[in-house]
């Protein structure tokens, strides 16, 4: 077979990396569902309508809440500019490891997205232009919920963005509705967006202008 031959018989071959990247989760995720909350690894699509919070300009600094297999990290990745900085807090250490081999440029830490502001000024880090979070928030209790978002809020730069990726089915559940309440209720602005093309559809929110705490109102939570 001459070298022509060799790359067509391949070409319909799933890139290793990738292989590698869907072995990875599906493994972590028999092991742990409620832990990732999700059947598969974000599509490159959906990465990349997420990661158009992330400023492209200036020394912006990104944290992603629960990077999993680095998906939603390269859509991220590809709009940084030089000097950004990229974080990314996951709580499974098999995810830990192969982020920390496959994602070199990433700043990974093993914790837990309750720990936000620890995790942050470990970093020796003050203020976050963007976060991007994928943690299975419908599942989370309201006191996680609430402490989580708040960290988020808090840490935020008044101009900064959080987004979440959820799913739409996630709206039935009672977890998925309070997880709205709060964003309406910590944010001055929140837009979804649902991109179909995804299973299960995925429900985008986009929240900016984080509120003081004094005007964060939480009702009927
Ligand atoms: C639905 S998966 C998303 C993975 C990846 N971002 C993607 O879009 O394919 C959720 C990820 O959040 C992590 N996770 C769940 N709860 C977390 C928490 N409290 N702190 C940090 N990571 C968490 C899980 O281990 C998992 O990697």
């Amino acid at each position: 077979m001459n070298a022509h031959s060799a790359r067509r018989s391949t070409r319909w071959l799933p890139d290793p990396a990738t292989v590698d990247e869907y072995r990875t989760f599906f493994a972590t995720a028999a092991r742990n569902p409620a832990m990732l909350g999700a059947a598969t690894p974000t599509s490159s699509a959906v990465a990349a309508t997420v990661a158009q919070v992330v400023p492209t300009t200036g020394t912006p600094v990104v944290v992603e809440l629960g990077p999993g297999t680095g998906s939603l990290s390269c859509g991220i990745q590809e709009r940084l500019p030089q000097g950004a900085r990229h974080v990314g807090i996951e709580l499974n250490e098999d995810l830990v490891a192969h982020l920390r081999t496959h994602k070199p440029w990433l700043e990974v830490v093993h914790g837990n997205a309750e720990e936000l502001h620890k995790v942050l000024a470990d970093l020796q880090i003050d203020r976050v232009d963007a976060v991007v979070s994928s943690i299975p928030w419908s599942l989370l209790p309201d006191d996680t919920q609430d402490h989580i978002l708040g960290q988020v809020a808090d840490a935020l730069v008044p101009h900064g963005a959080f987004t979440a990726l959820t799913y739409l089915t996630a709206l039935y559940r009672e977890g998925g509705k309070k997880f709205r309440r709060r964003l309406g209720a910590t944010f001055d602005e929140v837009l979804t967006h649902t991109t179909w093309l995804n299973f299960p559809p995925a429900l985008h929110y986009l929240c900016r202008r984080p509120l003081s705490v004094d005007k964060r109102v939480i009702t009927s939570a």
